[in-house]
């Protein structure tokens, strides 16, 4: 069967809102049309607010769309490892702020009639599939830890499927996520709140505060930045770059599966390797269909992005055989140096949200009930244990100096390197190489009808060499994952401005000759 790339979710049709005519004064706008923006501005909306949403594309471009959207309120991090570092107070509250948002999701779904398949699933943690199964005693404390907590969980010897000792948690949740960004997205617009989109903020300033976007002007009294990596606004570079510091971007893979319907009941499985691989049970009609995904690594940093993908499929097929897989696709998750997302102000009337790790859908939907808050000036239970200025380094000192060396490393080792190619000739139709033309290092990609994209390959961040992603056909940056697309256009920050167009010589252009070594007649 054909592998196409795409999630199962892009046959939704998104609604379309025309980009603004002309700018106005908002109680808060609200920057990314992902699951974060969306719930931010549905609450703030809820609450009586004016709210104007720009987004840079339309509504659910970005990372929302490449979700496996399961809902659950077990975090990456260990329950063991919360409450050793943060104590157990705190640890309950992480878990609880899931259960919040999945509650939050399933409420908004039923009385907005938002047909998004929001389905409650039980979901397993289980021991390694990879690994040895020695991890029962680990397992029993967690399991323990958690009903202590007070959350419904219990040990099993043997998960489903996999056969190994796991965690059953019951009622944990799944949904089509651009199902719900649709209906929520209808929920928001109309009654003076607005969503715009193709509208980049191009200028943030703070006095008065205003967004810029080629000719707009748009003034609130309240900025949420829900960007996936936040942009600078209105916080001082130093901050910005310290703040992107305790950020580590990486590249999550999955693929989609037809497998026999009603051999598995449906539900969530995810093991306890680090990278995790993790698995969703979808009923169908004439099957079931599966979603597996894992084998993250650093943006950028792959040598090969086609290898996770045979990862994925060889280790589905040992689980499943009869598994046929017809998708695949890739997204980016923000991972932070303890674990915890980091949700609040930056700056003075300035909230974002971002660090979700594997719980994008659940925190994406509490961090937007919390950009609420500090707009409103209520209390919140999450605030404190979120803020982004927490100082001490809880995940480990040694950590947070082991994921930061990427920016002095790869940004003098790939100067140092030698370029991919000496001529856009050698850049094959639908790949991407950096070639050095007239000294400087430019990122030429070809697409599959032969045409070629040169942009410069030096990342406008911080000045890294990107490098290509031939499974998305996008240019990575390894220093702090930015992403774009082949012409330059940002697809992911820190970065907020396109690579720069290179103009090549007319010589440089040309296609490569190919001897013609087929025999005469
Ligand atoms: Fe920071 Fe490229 S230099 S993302």
């Amino acid at each position: 069967m054909a592998i196409t790339s795409g999630t199962p979710w892009e046959s939704q049709r998104m609604p379309h809102y025309p980009r603004l005519k002309k700018g106005g004064h908002f109680d808060v706008v609200v920057i990314g049309g992902g699951i974060t923006g969306l719930s931010a501005a549905f609450f703030l909306k809820q609450a009586g607010k004016k709210v104007c949403l720009l987004e840079r594309t339309h509504i659910g471009s970005g990372d929302t769309a490449c979700t496996t959207a399961h809902l659950t309120y077990v975090t990456d991090i260990r329950l063991a490892k919360l409450a050793k570092t943060f104590g157990e107070q705190q640890a309950r509250a992480f878990w609880q702020g899931g259960i919040a948002a999945i509650d939050a999701i399933e409420t908004i779904a039923r009385e907005h009639n938002i047909r998004c398949q929001f389905r409650r699933v039980p979901a397993f943690l289980h021991a390694q599939l990879h690994g040895n199964r020695g991890e029962t005693k680990q397992l029993e404390y967690e399991a323990n830890l958690a009903g202590k907590l007070g959350f419904d969980a219990r040990f099993v010897k043997s998960a489903p499927l996999v056969d190994r000792p796991g965690i059953l948690f019951s009622n944990q949740a799944k949904f089509h996520p651009m199902a719900y960004l649709a209906g929520l997205a209808k929920a928001v617009h109309g009654g003076g709140c607005v969503i715009s989109a193709e509208t980049e903020a191009k200028e943030i300033e703070a006095h008065p505060l205003r967004v810029k976007s080629e000719g707009l002007e748009i003034d609130c009294d309240y900025l949420v930045i829900a960007t996936h990596v936040p942009m600078m606004g209105i916080t001082g570079l130093v901050s910005a770059t310290l703040f992107q510091t305790k950020l580590y971007p990486y590249s999550t893979y999955a693929v989609g599966a037809n497998i026999p319907r009603g051999k598995l009941a449906e539900m969530s499985l995810w093991d306890t390797s680090d990278p995790y691989y993790y698995l969703r049970i979808d009923r169908g009609t004439k099957s079931d269909y599966a979603i597996f995904g894992g084998a993250d690594h650093k943006t950028g940093q792959a040598e090969d992005t086609n290898a996770p993908f045979d990862d994925l499929i060889h280790t589905l097929k040992q689980l499943l055989p009869e598994a046929e897989v017809d998708r695949r696709w890739s997204g980016q998750v923000i991972e932070t140096n303890d674990g915890l997302p980091l949700i609040g102000e930056t700056a003075e009337r300035q909230f974002v949200a971002t660090g979700f790790a594997g719980n994008g859908m659940t925190l994406g939907t509490l961090a937007g009930m919390m950009a609420r808050d500090a707009v409103m000036k209520y209390e919140n239970p999450w605030q404190k244990l979120f803020a982004v200025n927490r100082k001490k380094l809880r995940g480990g000192a040694w950590d947070y100096l082991k994921e930061n060396i990427d920016y002095p490393y790869y940004y003098l080792k790939d100067r140092l390197a030698p370029v991919e190619a000496d001529s856009t000739r050698d850049v094959k139709r639908g790949s991407g190489q950096v070639v050095k033309i007239d000294g400087k290092r430019v990122a030429c990609s070809r697409d599959a009808a032969g045409k070629l994209t040169s942009v410069s390959a030096v990342c406008t961040h911080m000045g890294c060499l990107v490098h290509w992603n031939s499974a998305e056909s996008s240019w990575d940056c390894p220093c702090h994952g930015s992403r774009f697309k082949p012409d330059g256009s940002v697809i992911a920050g820190p970065a907020e401005t396109p690579l720069e167009a290179v103009k090549l010589p007319p010589a440089a252009k040309r296609p490569k000759r190919v001897p013609n070594t087929s025999p005469k007649r």
